[in-house]
């Protein structure tokens, strides 16, 4: 069987790498390994070999001797001779499986799965912990951004306040463009999939599910207990239109889809995922294109910001890497595994008791007293306008258009006060209404 070693060894140990996985970042942290193996090698001083990659197809062309390759990937995380495995495969099964099949055989992983470790982290990481393993897992939020290790270690001293990230390429790129060109969603997002920066099936990233999985991985490490993916609130982005854009310019913001956390007392978060306006001097705000960001609102710290590539086979790579050599060092000195375990579940709050800001676009008759009666509206609710935009959008039909900012008030009474001008026979449509951060 060909096997490489992509770091020599200057001392004894040579840690046995087992991937499993050869696509985009598979074949990106193999390549790492290779490209980079002398710098590698002078800074942590063991050898590294790829023993076995394990791939779907077998019968796929690839640049590596063939006998390198298997579809039988239990007999990678089976083989006694394996010290580590990457997977790098993706999903919940059979990814998990392997996972758990490879800590009770007693192998340390490093895995790029958001989506397992947001549902089924905790467990894991509990398997790891009670075997003296480690179980890493730093590409999984934020692609090539040291985001999950700072959080763990460094930042762990604070009380984190707030968090709110840009934790998907693929929606940035399209806010981005929309706002950029004066485009429509629909047509960004064609061009996008045209370009292979969004998938054929876009639901995982417009949709929002994608941001869910890494804040839930996010707020279970900043607060050491398991987010459920069920206890988040999400809504895509396909809701935003170029008009929302161009007034939340006008008004001094854009509009980003963030992640964010936020702890209402010792045991509660309120957990969500939507899209947001941000005021243009926001330190989120001139993140663009495919980048990610997270910032961090930490007692002691104060505000920090992480940014970067969140995606793509090179930086994700970095992120596998620099995991892996973190289990080699802790391999090398006979160490017992670093694996940080979150507890089962912490309670998290519906959007409903959320105080914030609110957009509002409705398409409104141009009658006498619009103005009057819908403040008259909002204020039953609490509910108190604090800046305006208007337009006229159609003089025959004596329809208008006016943008609204809230001051902070209660979701569940902003709804309840949308529901009622809604019914309100001055109001033709409400057009859209997006929260408002910062
Ligand atoms: N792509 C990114 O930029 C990025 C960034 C951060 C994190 N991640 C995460 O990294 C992981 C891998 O993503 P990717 O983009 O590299 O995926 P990918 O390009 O689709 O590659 C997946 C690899 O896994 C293999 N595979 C899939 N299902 C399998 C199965 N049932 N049995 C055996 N092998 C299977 C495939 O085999 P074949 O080669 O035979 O098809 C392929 O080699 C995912 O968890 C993803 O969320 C990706």
């Amino acid at each position: 069987m060909a096997t490489e070693t992509l770091i020599p060894s200057s001392a004894n140990r040579v840690l046995r790498v087992g991937i499993l996985g050869f696509g985009t970042v598979g074949s990106g942290a193999y390549r790492m390994l290779k490209d980079n193996r002398d710098a590698i090698q002078r800074k942590v001083g063991f050898g590294m070999e790829v023993v076995r990659i394990g791939i779907r197809d077998i019968g796929k062309p690839r640049d590596l001797p063939s006998d390198l390759f298997t579809d039988d990937l239990e007999s990678i995380v089976d083989d006694p001779s394996i010290d580590v495995i990457l997977e790098l495969i993706g999903g919940v099964d059979p990814a998990g499986r392997l996972v758990e099949r490879a800590l009770n055989n007693g192998k340390n992983v490093v895995t790029a799965n958001k989506e397992l470790m947001a549902k089924e982290g905790s467990r894991l990481v509990h398997l790891a912990k009670s075997k003296g393993l480690d179980l890493h897992y730093e590409a999984a939020v934020g692609g090539g951004i040291p985001i999950v290790q700072p959080l763990k270690h460094q930042l762990a001293g604070n009380d984190v306040l707030k968090m709110m990230g840009i934790l998907n390429g693929t929606t940035n790129y399209i806010l981005t463009k929309m706002s950029r060109e004066n485009a429509d969603f629909g047509d960004v997002l064609a061009e996008a999939q045209a370009k292979g920066y969004a998938e054929s099936d876009p639901t995982n990233d417009i949709d929002g599910f994608d941001t869910t999985y890494k804040i839930s991985i996010l707020a279970s490490i900043a607060f050491g207990k398991q987010v459920p993916v069920a206890g988040v609130y999400r809504e895509g982005i396909r809701s935003i239109t170029k008009e929302d854009i161009r007034y939340a310019d006008v008004l001094g913001y854009v509009i980003k889809l963030l992640g964010i956390v936020e702890p209402l007392s010792a045991d509660r978060l309120l957990v969500r995922v939507h899209p947001t306006l941000i005021p243009k001097g926001h330190q989120l705000a001139s993140v663009s294109d495919v980048y990610n960001a997270l910032w961090i609102h930490g007692d002691f710290v104060g505000d920090l910001m992480f940014s970067g590539r969140g995606a793509g086979s090179d930086p994700t790579a970095s992120a596998v890497i620099g995991d892996l050599i973190d289990v080699g060092r802790n391999v090398a000195i006979g160490g017992q595994g670093s694996a940080i375990p979150w507890d089962m579940g912490i309670e998290t709050e519906p959007i409903e008791s959320l105080e914030t800001e609110y957009y509002l676009r409705l398409r409104v008759k141009d009658k006498p007293k619009v103005l009057g009666q819908l403040a008259m509206i909002f204020g039953e609710f609490d509910v108190s306008l604090a800046a305006m935009e208007m337009r006229v959008v159609d003089a025959v039909a004596e329809l208008g258009e006016i943008v609204f900012l809230t001051h902070k008030c209660n979701e569940g009474n902003f709804r309840k006060a949308l529901a009622e001008v809604g019914k309100s026979d001055i109001v033709d449509r409400v057009c859209n209404w997006i929260r408002v951060e910062g």
